[in-house]
């Protein structure tokens, strides 16, 4: 096994934390059930996952499923929830919106999971989402940040921020740190979290006295993006802000430096990925994005976390991973705090949740069944013995 005992106490403790238990309480009660002879053996305990393991946006789906992983084998090598072990089932949605909602289809009437985890993508999410507000099965989506999706219904809840906040802390970060005064947008049509972004950062941008210069679609896939990278630099913009998916944002960074364009990229959390910096390499230096939370930041708990991670998937996690983390954290809590694990009893025990304490973050559940959370920015910067580009912490934008 690769967890060990001093690593179950460590990250037991942000589940107890949230249960009230005292940390002592909490390290007596993780010793005790986290001797090699306690991991739950009852009757499983289903949870479902739908994320995006193939395609495009495959680091998405894989990075969360990696980070729901490693809470179930923690949580159950503590004993489970008395004595009965989480088993995960889990559907690859493809990145397609008509996948996601075969996947929690299957998950809710086939498999009969008490709760499902996902997607990342908000398109997706939004899919899946009236099939669990439907059958009263909670589901939590740990990244979709664009509003809509916890609108579905009162069982539809996330861990993260929602995307008004992400495009106020993009806009702020142009014109307070990169000074821009102009911004063009370049936003993938496709996908409801890019439109809903850019349209965030772009009220936020224009109230904060800046000036959008130019805005260019393309729907997410396009090879080509000569024709608005060449109407983006007769704009002149100081900043271009490109809030899609990795893919498209590490192609659209390559082209846009073959044009001669040299202003910082800006864009959001659909940039977390180790594939941009493989696909674009050099030409993502030295642009910066937002999103839920940075390796480098200090905290005990984002560094226990990456050891913990980092020995058992052999990688750095990335934010997907942190919040697939935190989002079935959250549940396990709820699980053990509610009445029952029928749908209405876990929603409620679910929508309590108030200062659980995150990797990304601390994480109360507001009465939209949005958290409430900091950004942070990060710059694509080339480290000391490295050749790529990763993330590295710049600043953290608190809500506002
Ligand atoms: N927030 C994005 C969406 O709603 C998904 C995402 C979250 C991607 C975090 C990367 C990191 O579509």
């Amino acid at each position: 096994m690769l967890i060990n005992r001093r690593t179950v106490l460590t990250l037991l403790a942000g589940v107890a934390l949230s249960l009230g238990l005292s940390t002592s309480a909490l390290a007596r009660q993780a010793a005790a059930q986290a001797e090699p002879s306690a991991p739950a053996a009852g009757q499983p305990i289903l949870v479902g996952h739908f994320g995006s393991l193939t395609g495009s946006e495959a680091t998405f789906g894989k990075s969360t499923s990696n980070g729901i992983r490693l809470a179930i084998k923690t949580f159950n090598a503590a004993g489970g929830l008395k004595g009965r072990p989480i088993e995960l089932k889990e559907y690859d949605t493809r990145g397609d919106a008509g996948e996601a909602k075969l996947a929690v289809e299957r998950l809710v009437k086939s498999d009969n999971v008490v709760a499902v985890l996902g997607e990342v993508a908000s398109k997706l999410s939004l899919a899946g989402a009236p099939v669990c507000q439907e059958a009263k099965v909670p589901m939590i989506s740990p990244s979709s940040t664009n509003p809509r999706v916890t609108e579905v219904g009162d069982y539809i809840f996330r861990v993260c921020f929602i995307d008004p906040f992400q495009g106020f802390a993009g806009a702020k970060f142009a014109r307070e740190e990169l000074k821009a005064k102009t911004a063009a947008i370049l936003v993938d049509q496709a996908q409801a979290y890019a439109v809903g972004l850019s349209e965030q950062f772009e009220q936020n941008f224009v109230k904060m006295g800046g000036t959008i210069a130019s805005t260019q679609r393309y729907s997410g896939g396009a090879q080509d993006f000569t024709a608005q990278l060449t109407a983006i630099r007769a704009a002149k913009p100081d900043v271009i802000y490109v809030p899609g998916y990795y893919t498209d944002v590490g192609n659209i960074a390559i082209q846009a430096r073959k044009l001669g364009l040299t202003q910082p990229l800006l864009g959001g959390d659909g940039w977390d990925s180790e594939e941009l910096a493989k696909i674009a390499k050099d030409a993502i230096e030295g642009s910066f994005y937002t999103n839920h939370y940075a390796p480098d930041q200090p905290d005990a708990r984002v560094q226990d976390f990456i050891k913990a991670y980092r020995a058992e998937f052999g990688s750095t996690p990335d934010g997907l991973a942190a919040l697939g983390y935190d989002a079935a954290n959250i549940l396990f809590a709820a699980m053990r705090s509610g009445a029952s694990l029928e749908g209405p009893a876990l929603r409620d025990a679910i929508a309590a949740t108030k200062d659980f304490p995150g990797v990304t973050g601390n994480i109360t559940i507001n009465e939209k069944r949005d958290a409430v959370k900091s950004a942070v920015v990060v710059e694509m910067a080339v480290s000391d013995g490295q050749e790529l580009p990763s993330p590295r912490y710049v600043k953290t934008v608190s809500p506002k």
